[in-house]
């Protein structure tokens, strides 16, 4: 099967109550990780590809080892741009064989995110490919870029069905209350999320996907490896599973997954090379890195996502 898109993915997860992990990915180990975890669940799965990835492992390597994955495993994987910043981007990715980008227009006004966002849809639309837009600003880190939580703003309701309709996009991210990055609340800060606006959404754009980014839950086992094998990482609290299973029984069709898997391989090579401290071949440490993202997808695809059983 060729690289799909998100389309039948997010018909099925909709009517399913269940959603589509979307798992980023920057070199072998974690593509194979994440793949194998999907083929052991049979799942469909999403990887994606940010700005910072493309200039770290270079887009034909990307899409070598994603194609690789597709022949590995035979299950429905889309290739997604995130955080796509501007027209350009999204036009490479396109024409470079993804087949799914995000256009992220959340910093501009309504009116110009309404713009490039279309533009952005008319051409990936005329090549096949589909397009989440974003509506709403999260807080936390992207591409090192550092959203104060002061600047995030939840999505208002009832800008949806204007922005869907005038920009003719796929699926729309939206923000209820997660961040970017491994610190979303402050140790004694009580995680929430606006379930309300999310039902507002569903009810205003029946049907429609709606995406989660910043989903990662910060899990304390990993973190607590990382500290006790010379890490220092501080205490912080992500969003809670049980959150999550929650939102992808509703319109949540796509939960973005990444701060996840980078603590869970940090977590296993920090260990690995502490046990092993006469080890020097890469593949001694990166192989359990690789079991470690393996072993945390495979929990969000079961036991968070439910998306289990969706690839046949
Ligand atoms: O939302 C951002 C993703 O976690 C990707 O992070 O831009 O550091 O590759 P990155
Ligand atoms: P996390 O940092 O919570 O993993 O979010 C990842 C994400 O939203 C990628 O777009
Ligand atoms: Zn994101």
């Amino acid at each position: 099967m060729p690289l799909v898109t998100t389309t039948e993915m997010f018909r099925k997860a909709y009517e399913g109550g269940y959603a589509i992990g979307a798992f980023n990915v920057n070199n072998m180990e974690i593509v194979q990780g994440i793949t194998e975890a999907a083929l052991g669940e049979n799942s469909a799965v999403i990887l994606q590809v940010s700005a910072g990835a493309r200039k770290y492992a270079k887009h034909n390597y990307l899409m070598g080892l994603v194609m690789a994955a597709e022949k590995e495993t035979g299950l429905p994987i889309a290739l997604h741009l995130d955080h796509g910043e501007d027209f350009e981007i999204c036009r490479s990715c396109v024409d470079g064989g993804f087949t799914s980008v995000m256009i992220d227009g959340s910093k501009h006004s309504f009116e110009d995110n309404i713009a490039l966002t279309r533009k952005v849809v008319e051409y990936a639309h005329a090549h096949g490919v589909v397009v989440e837009g974003e509506l709403g600003k999260l807080a936390g880190i992207e591409d090192d870029v550092n959203v104060a939580d002061a600047d995030a703003q939840f999505t208002d309701p009832a800008q949806v069905e204007e922005f869907v309709t005038k920009t003719g996009v796929d699926s729309l991210a939206i923000a209820i209350g997660t961040s970017h990055g491994a610190y979303k609340f402050k140790p004694g800060q009580k995680p929430r999320l606006r379930f309300d606006i999310l039902e507002e959404i569903q009810r205003r754009i029946p049907g429609f996907p709606i995406v989660l980014h910043g989903a990662s839950s910060v899990p304390q086992q990993y973190v607590e490896i990382i500290n006790r094998f010379g890490g220092q990482m501080p205490d912080a609290i992500g969003i809670p599973e049980d959150m999550l299973r929650q939102a992808a029984k509703m319109a949540v069709c796509k939960i973005n997954i990444d701060s996840d898997l980078r603590i869970a391989m940090t977590a296993s090579v920090r260990r690995h090379l502490a046990e092993n401290p006469s080890h020097f071949d890469p593949r001694q440490f990166l192989a359990p890195g690789r079991d470690a993202i393996r072993e945390i997808v495979s929990h969000k695809i079961k036991d968070v996502l439910g998306s289990s059983g969706s690839a046949k």
